[in-house]
This record gives C-alpha cells, sequence and structure tokens, in this order.
C-alpha cells in the first residue's frame, strides 16, 4: 500500500491501477463505519485509493478543527488491513495552495435546511474538497456514508451539475449493538453522554414504528420523535425532520424512501443519525 502525499505522486500512482477504481474520502480517524466503506469499494472495483484529510474549509469557526481526532499511523495499518491499494494524504498547502480562490457552493436544494442552516459554508467545504478528490483521483466509482445523508445528496447533487464522470455509491449506516451510530465525534462522549446518545437511534426506530403502523401525518411522527429527546436530559434537540431523500425539502407525502433525520447536542458533542422511513436507505 502506497501512501502519497501530493497531486502530482497521486496521479501518477493512480495511472498504473488496474480499473475500475473505487474512491474512499475520509477525514481519518477511521472507525468500522469507514471500513464498511472500504469493504463495498474493494468488492466492487479491482483497486481501490483511500483519502485522509481533515479539511479546514468544511468546519466552521466554533466547531472542532482543532481538537478532531488525528490517528494516522492506526488509520494507515486499518487501510493496510482493508488491502488499500492507495492512501492519498495530503497538507493543506497541497489542498489550498497560495491564491486559492475557487470553490464549488452548492446553492439550492439539498444543501438547504439542517445542517446547512446549522453549518454556513459546511457544504460548500464538502463539495469543493470532494470536486477535487474526485478530479484528483478520477474514480470509477466513490463511496460515501448514508450517515451523512445531507452530504451524500449535496456530493450527488454536485457531481450531476458539473459532469463529472463517476458513480456514486451511499452505504448504509453502520451501529454500535445499542443502536448508536458510529461517529469519529462519539470519542468526545463521557459514559453519561455516551449511554444519552443512544435517544437519536430510539428516536429514529420511533418515527418508523409509527410509519409502519400506518401513520401518514408528518406532523404526528415529528411529535413522537420530539418526545424521545424531551425524556433524555442530557440531549439538547436541534432538529427533527422528515425530509426528501433527494433534495432535502420538508416531506409531504410520506413513503419508504423519506428520511427522518435528527441532531442534537449532548454536552459539547453535536451528533446527527437518518433512516429511512421504510428501513433500507435507496
Ligand atoms: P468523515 O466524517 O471521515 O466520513 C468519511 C465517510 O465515512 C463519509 O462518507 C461518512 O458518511 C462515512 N461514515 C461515517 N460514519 C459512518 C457510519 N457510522 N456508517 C457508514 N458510513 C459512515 O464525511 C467526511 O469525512 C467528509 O465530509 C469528507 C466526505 C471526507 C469530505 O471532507
Amino acid at each position: 500500500m502506497q501512501v502519497l502525499h501530493s497531486v502530482n505522486e497521486l496521479r501518477a500512482a493512480v495511472a498504473r491501477l488496474p480499473r475500475p477504481l473505487g474512491l474512499v474520502p475520509t477525514m481519518g480517524a477511521l472507525h468500522a463505519g469507514h471500513m464498511a466503506l472500504m469493504t463495498a469499494s474493494t468488492a466492487d472495483n479491482r483497486s481501490t485509493v483511500a483519502s485522509i484529510y481533515v479539511n479546514p474549509s468544511q468546519f466552521g469557526p466554533r466547531e472542532d478543527l482543532s481538537r478532531y481526532p488525528r490517528t494516522l499511523e492506526a488509520d494507515l495499518a486499518k487501510l493496510e488491513a482493508a488491502a488499500a491499494d492507495l492512501v492519498f494524504a495530503p497538507e493543506t498547502p497541497e489542498m489550498y495552495p497560495p491564491g486559492f480562490v475557487s470553490w464549488v457552493s452548492v446553492e439550492g436544494p439539498p444543501a438547504e435546511r439542517l445542517e446547512a442552516e446549522r453549518r454556513p459554508g459546511h457544504f460548500r467545504g464538502v463539495a469543493t474538497i470532494v470536486a477535487k478528490l474526485l478530479l484528483q483521483v478520477g474514480p470509477d466509482v466513490a463511496y460515501f456514508g448514508q450517515k451523512d445523508a445531507q452530504q451524500l445528496a449535496v456530493v450527488r447533487r454536485v457531481v450531476t451539475d458539473l459532469n463529472i464522470p463517476v458513480r456514486i455509491v451511499g452505504v448504509p449506516t453502520v451501529r454500535e449493538p445499542d443502536g448508536l451510530a458510529l461517529s469519529s465525534r462519539n470519542v468526545y462522549l463521557s459514559p453519561a453522554e455516551r449511554r444519552a446518545a443512544t435517544v437519536l437511534s430510539r428516536a429514529l426506530r420511533t418515527a418508523q414504528a409509527r410509519y409502519a403502523a400506518g401513520e401518514r401525518d408528518p406532523e404526528a411522527i415529528l411529535q413522537s420523535m420530539a418526545a424521545e429527546f424531551r425524556a433524555e436530559p442530557l440531549a439538547d434537540l436541534d432538529y427533527a425532520d422528515l425530509a426528501d431523500p433527494d433534495t432535502f425539502q420538508p416531506a409531504v407525502q410520506l413513503d419508504d424512501r423519506t428520511l427522518a433525520l435528527v441532531a442534537c447536542r449532548i454536552g459539547a458533542t453535536r451528533l446527527i443519525d437518518n433512516t429511512a422511513l421504510g428501513g433500507t436507505h435507496s
């Protein structure tokens, strides 16, 4: 497994890799959720490139950029074990050289509401770095987690709008046995907070259960989700929402693909989660 830091080295090495080629973009601090993307890529492709880059432009001024977990050595061992052919781990001057002023800004749905509203500039940072990685690596397929459903929708929108020749695959969310979605930010939780954090997946299961029982009134399902949060004193609900999985506009007619989405703060940590009402993401 090669570990490369510059775009020039990357391009030369990628040119020698057998096709089809999969790309798994990450910010490191790898856990089993990231590894599910690797498993999907190595199953579908003859070669897999993983990237590790904590992209400053997608963090807001009050967000956790400086304390974001950085575990490069352990990450490389995991990627080696997962049969990555190449790891691209650039430093910031390589990705944002002096004079950098060109951004990919997604100026409408799905980059409105929810995360777009709470994290101004976040999706501009994500769209820009993902477009750069796709252009630098030139993969046939790129893998993203359904855990970050709005990010996945934004990436699909960018790839369509900019005619980037790549197939985007969404990989189901990997969870702890008690339902908590794996996230690099879970390490910030104290033991009590970690127990409280199951409220996100509980609220999503409640939404699914009400839908399965025939409830089709969005307001009724949103109320049930909010009630789960009211019962958890350590969790401070940011939003509970029902949205179209492609546009992230509020769902009016619920169907199996409609996403139930939640975001909350537990202590200083902000967590998000989502599920399709019908159980599996499209
Ligand atoms: P990061 O948070 O490191 O996540 C990398 C990829 O892993 C994303 O596609 C994310 O959705 C996926 N992922 C995270 N937790 C998961 C889980 N529990 N189950 C399945 N997949 C999971 O998302 C980013 O980095 C960045 O925004 C990035 C796309 C790399 C651009 O900088």
